[in-house]
């Protein structure tokens, strides 16, 4: 991306998030006589479990990984709908693990997700324009000229056109592509530096998916945002991210330029992945079936949590969990084959 393409003010460089040992664990309901007995017993299910990575201003992230294996979660808590158990999370500098009150609702105008399914930030009951403006009355943005200004502007930004056109309707008087870009309109109206998408085109036709990822790779470089995106399929990933990043119950177990990590995965997990998807020119024979075996977060191997499925465990593997290997300036990974 070019440099006339950033944001002012967030040169290339700038560590926009900085991510450190990161761990949201869910505490499991416990019975009321054991909970009261014996309260050390709670267990809990350790959604994210020691995330640590940057992401500059400017870059997109992709988070890889296999259903359960803590996307999600990570994705809600740094833009802070989760709160963390532990960890820290630095935006452009300033602690926003435990902001409250007016502080966070500061920063997460700055900071805005995409969900999987329109409907889940879309209000049935509101109209485009109500849903547009909804944010910005709340984060007390101009009168009401200026917000209908800025309302027809994304919504033109968003492929949504005529936008005044749109203003009236309702969420089920859109297709599924378009109830998406309203979606995508509606975290962008407040000019956020930091976007997730969650997964953005997984419940859209594949015929308008195309279309939806374009919008918002272009999005991302005219507005020079920083962005994660989530998704299962990593030529999805390919397509979109600088960098990539592999979760494995909680972990990111490998990290690096995502043409690095697609076409030289160190990590077995990683080669496995690779393996399962079909991307092009790269496909090659795994010996780890990712069908089998689905990993429990409540009940996380000792040792590496990779090892009961590796098919290159060694003693060590089972006992001690692996430390993060930088292996060159563009890859880390979590295994003991490379310590
Ligand atoms: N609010 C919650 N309370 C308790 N457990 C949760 C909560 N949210 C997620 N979990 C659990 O945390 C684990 C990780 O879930 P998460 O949704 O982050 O995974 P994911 O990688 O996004 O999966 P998918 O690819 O299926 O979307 C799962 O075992 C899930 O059941
Ligand atoms: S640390 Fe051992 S078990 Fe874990 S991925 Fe590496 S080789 Fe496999
Ligand atoms: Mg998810």
């Amino acid at each position: 991306m070019s440099a006339e393409q950033k944001k002012p003010g967030l040169s290339s460089g700038t560590a926009l998030l900085s991510v450190n040992d990161l761990k949201v664990h869910f505490p499991q309901k416990q019975g009321l006589v054991e909970a009261v007995l014996h309260p050390e017993k709670r267990r809990y299910l350790k959604a994210v479990d020691g995330v640590t990575f940057k992401l500059q201003a400017g870059e997109t992230l992709g988070v890889a990984g296999e259903s359960g294996c803590g996307k999600t979660t990570l994705a809600k808590t740094l833009v802070r709908l989760y709160r963390p158990t532990e960890g820290e999370i630095l935006f452009l500098g300033e602690r926003i693990a435990h902001l409250k009150g007016k502080e966070l609702t500061r920063f997460r105008k700055k900071a805005q997700m995409v969900f999987q399914d329109p409907y889940e930030s879309l209000n049935p009951r509101f109209t485009v324009r109500a849903i547009l403006e909804e944010p910005l009355v709340i984060h007390g943005f101009g009168n009401a000229r200026e917000r209908q200004e800025r309302i027809v502007s994304t919504l033109g930004m968003a492929g949504l056109l005529p936008p005044e056109a749109f203003l009236p309707r309702y969420p089920h008087e859109m297709s599924g592509g378009q109830r998406q870009r309203v979606a995508i309109a509606r975290v962008l109206v407040l000019e956020p530096s930091f976007l997730v998408a969650d997964e953005p085109v997984s419940m859209l036709d594949v015929s308008i998916r195309a279309g939806v990822l374009n919008l918002l790779g272009t999005l991302i470089q005219r507005l020079g945002l920083a962005g994660i995106y989530i998704s299962h399929d990593l030529s999805l990933i390919r397509y979109m991210c600088d960098r990539t990043a592999v979760m494995y119950l909680g972990r990111i177990v490998e990290m690096g330029s995502t043409e690095g990590v697609i076409r030289h995965p160190l990590h077995p997990y990683t080669q496995a992945l690779v393996a399962a998807v079909p991307v092009p020119e790269i496909g090659r024979p795994s010996r780890v079936n990712l069908e089998d075996e689905p990993p429990n977060p409540l009940d996380i191997p000792r040792g590496c949590r990779f090892h009961p499925r590796c098919p290159r465990a060694k003693g060590i593997c089972q006992e001690v969990p692996p430390p993060s290997v930088v292996v060159d300036a563009d890859r880390q990974v979590e295994c003991h084959l490379y310590s």
